[in-house]
């Protein structure tokens, strides 16, 4: 545990009232204020017993100072727009995150990097854009994770969720993903849900191998299929993502067809004139230097 959080949270600092203390209101109003600074719950949120709730405040930021032993989380339904770096590094104890319903844009880097607790984070209703690489690294007892309904959500890095090998349930419907890299799933052996529905889903070659994926894994994967449709290219527009088959893939394999060596033929054709065509002029104009030297030294003669 950090250093800084141990001397925060040690035995001594629930303060026990002295008689001498009660005589002096000032001692008294300061000791509170510290106390309540240290152990105390913020302004306006309920906690009680390791659950803190600040839900609905309308806050435009995250509450300083929580309880260290805080265990459950939720700032949902505000307008918290940036959380500080550090901000969990005191609560180690945090097991569940509710973020639902905010502002956020992004979430800074090493945010969970003291929360190896942390086994449910909330962070749908949002407007993130990207998940980087490692954003939840540290965090690897995390169960499940919901981003979904973050309509700017366009990138999901391929090691976004990597080592969180306890993850079951994994939710990034209604988002703005049109692609998926196979490798953000691959090392999530534990998944057993996975939701993908109402996003914008580009079903070209790229599609395949997370399709293929996905498809021999269904039974263990419990996935949103009907609901998960392909917006792109036009031929496909609307299918269910899971209604593509091996055959839609075919092109993506086909070695080359007849107009292709039409083509080929073609250009090969064009580019043989054209060195033909190049060769003659060249040989005219060697032709043509050659006798007009020989003539100029006859005259010289
Ligand atoms: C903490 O949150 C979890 C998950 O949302 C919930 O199941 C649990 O009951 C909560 N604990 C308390 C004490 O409210
Ligand atoms: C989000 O929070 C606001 C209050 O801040 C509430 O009116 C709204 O219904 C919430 N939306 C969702 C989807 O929970
Ligand atoms: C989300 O982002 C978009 C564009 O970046 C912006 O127009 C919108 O107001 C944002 N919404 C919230 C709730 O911050």
């Amino acid at each position: 545990m950090n250093a800084h959080c141990v001397q925060l949270g040690g035995e001594q600092l629930a303060p026990h009232c002295c008689p001498a203390m009660i005589l002096s209101p000032f001692l008294v109003a300061a000791v509170v204020v510290f106390a309540s600074a240290v152990t105390g719950c913020p302004v306006l949120c309920t906690c009680r017993s390791q659950v803190v709730d600040c839900s609905g405040l309308r806050l435009f930021s995250v509450p300083p100072d929580l309880p260290l032993d805080t265990r459950n989380l939720s700032l949902a339904h505000n307008r918290i727009a940036t959380i500080p770096p550090g901000y969990l590094t005191c609560y180690s104890e945090l097991r569940v995150l509710d973020l639902r319903n905010n502002s956020l844009v992004e979430l800074p880097t090493g945010l969970f990097l003291a929360s190896k607790r942390l086994s449910h984070l909330d962070l749908s209703y949002n407007n993130l854009t990207h998940v980087v690489a490692d954003m939840f690294q540290e965090a690897y007892n995390l169960v499940h994770i919901d981003l979904s309904h973050n309509p700017w959500l366009r990138k999901v890095h391929p090691q976004a969720f990597r080592g969180l090998v306890q993850l079951r349930d994994l939710d990034l419907s209604y988002g703005g993903l049109s692609f998926l890299s196979l490798e953000v799933l691959e090392g999530l052996t534990g998944l057993v849900t996975l939701q993908i529905g109402g996003n914008p889903w580009v079903c070209g070659c790229t599609m395949e191998p997370l399709l293929k994926w996905l498809r021999n894994r269904i039974q263990r994967c419990m996935s949103d299929t009907e609901l998960a449709e392909c917006r792109e290219p036009p031929e496909v527009e609307g299918a269910p993502l899971f209604s593509l088959t091996e055959e839609s893939f075919k092109a993506c394999h086909l070695t080359l067809t007849l107009d292709d060596y039409l083509f080929i033929a073609f250009v090969g054709f064009v580019v043989s004139i054209a060195s033909v065509a190049t060769n003659f002029l060249l040989g005219i104009t060697a032709n043509c230097c050659h006798r007009w030297s020989k003539a100029s030294e006859d005259e010289e003669m």
